[in-house]
């Protein structure tokens, strides 16, 4: 049965595949953003405890239930369940969870573009197009419809290619370069003055802001969504793995490259941030507090660049070189989800998926930049703080309440055979159970009514 379907060749191939996915914009720019928002170091310890003991056992909720069913999340929830009724909810919940993967899509490849607008407008800056530079980095239509198209393009051609030759092979060469050029930039901010006050704000923790719910729910919806939870992109990574590789350890694999991926970028960007302050940059507004996220990539990172001369051109294609792969390789994982679907339940061919799903987000992408002060937030709101805990939320019942223990045992002996007396049978079927949604049930609270 799975060999008629996608799979993933190796170990390496998958956990590439998965981070690739998980490593992206949010973790690049949205995690130090963050942290510098919410007090530096205390952020990032919340962030450290809560990826592990929060978003790990919910990663691992959607691998094992991909890999069980082999299917997408809205045949996989249905095969689950035991009744008629839970069999519809749960295919209900997957199909929200790839319209909402498609609607994440939207502004995603949106702010992608802009990545690619600007690492173009460095090269053109380097060959003495300044006119064209300029045009690249504001803010109009044309601009913006171009590079979203051309993301778009970019992505459909990877998954149109399928799983081992599309997904695997690229996120293979894009994840560790991404990796090298990252460390890289990071050796080289720390060189420049100003970056020692920004490395203090990250690395000293200030124990009392450690304890505010307010930074505690912005650290759990930071590892939520860096780790691409809920609409069933893992769910569907989890279907194109093999039976026999260990779930546990490869799930615990994506978690540390997602995090430690963050956490390096956290050593780029906050001293970065304070060598543009040292530069005469404003960073922060008049109350003290952070300009907002996309002000401050768009504008204080190429003022930050401008002021170093050569060097600075060749660091700003770099970085949003970098940028531009991280996008690509969370876009294809969201895509899939669509696709997954559309093949799958609906027998389209793989290219033809593509290309309508594809057409639409695009389309979609260009309602949004037709109403860009209206629609921008608001769809990142609806479906990055509302959609993805409660989604989360339904992965949990359905691992922990709605799926038979004995079944849900017999998929963790597929490659480990002694899993009943395993530590991860023994805590983490409860876990999924009770604390998890419990912890998901306060983030969508605290977003409704906080
Ligand atoms: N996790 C990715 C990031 O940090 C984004 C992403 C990819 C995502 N697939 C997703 C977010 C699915 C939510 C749902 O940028």
């Amino acid at each position: 049965m799975a060999s008629s379907r996608g799979e993933f060749g190796s170990r390496f191939g998958f956990v590439m595949a998965a981070s690739g996915s998980a490593v992206g914009l949010g973790n690049i720019w949205g995690f130090p953003t963050q942290a510098a928002t919410n007090g530096g170091a205390a952020f990032l310890l919340v962030y450290l405890f809560l990826a592990f003991v929060l978003a790990y056992p919910i990663l691992m909720a959607e691998l094992v239930i991909g890999r069980h069913a082999h299917a997408n999340a809205v045949s996989a929830l249905r095969q689950i369940s035991p009744t008629r009724l839970t069999g519809n909810i749960g295919a209900l919940g997957g199909m929200a969870g790839f319209v909402i993967a498609s609607l994440i899509l939207t502004f995603y490849a949106i702010v992608a573009g802009w990545m690619m607008a600007f690492c173009l407008a460095s090269v053109a800056d380097l060959i003495g197009l300044t006119d064209f530079s300029r045009w690249l980095m504001t803010f109009g239509w044309w601009r913006n419809v171009v590079f979203m198209l051309a993301f778009m393009a970019l992505t459909m051609a990877i998954i149109t290619a399928g799983v081992r030759a599309g997904i695997e092979q690229w996120s293979q060469r894009l994840m560790p370069t991404l990796l090298i050029m990252l460390a890289a930039l990071v050796g080289y901010v720390l060189t420049q003055e100003g970056a020692s006050d920004g490395l203090k704000v990250y690395l000293m923790p200030d124990f009392r802001s450690a304890l505010s719910p307010q930074l505690i729910i912005a650290a759990l919806g930071s590892a939520f969504f860096s780790l691409s939870l809920g609409v069933g992109t893992m769910l569907i990574y989890g279907s194109y793995l093999k039976d026999d590789e260990n779930l546990p350890i490869v799930g615990g694999l994506v978690t540390l490259v997602d995090v430690s991926i963050a956490v390096l970028a956290g050593f780029l960007v906050l001293p970065a941030m304070y060598v543009a302050l040292h530069n005469g940059v404003e960073i922060f507004t008049e109350t003290g507090a952070l300009i907002s996220e996309d002000t401050l990539i768009f504008t204080v990172l190429p003022e930050l660049f401008a002021t170093m001369g050569i060097a600075g051109v060749l660091g700003s294609i770099t970085l949003f070189f970098l940028m531009s792969i991280a996008a690509l390789t969370s876009a294809i994982s969201m895509l899939e989800v669509p696709v997954a679907y559309a093949i799958e339940e609906h027998g389209t061919k793989r290219r033809n998926a593509v290309l309508i799903i594809g057409s639409l987000i695009a389309l979609g992408s260009v309602v949004i930049l037709l109403h860009f002060e209206s629609l921008f937030g608001l769809v990142i709101a609806i479906t990055t703080r509302y959609s993805q805990p409660l989604l989360g939320l339904m992965m949990c019942v359905y691992a922990g309440w709605v799926w038979r223990r004995d079944s849900l045992l017999r998929e963790l002996r597929k490659n480990d055979p002694s899993a009943a007396e395993g530590l991860f049978w023994k805590v983490w079927p409860w876990y999924v159970k009770f604390v998890c949604p419990v912890i998901i049930l306060a983030i969508f609270s605290h977003a409704t009514w906080g």
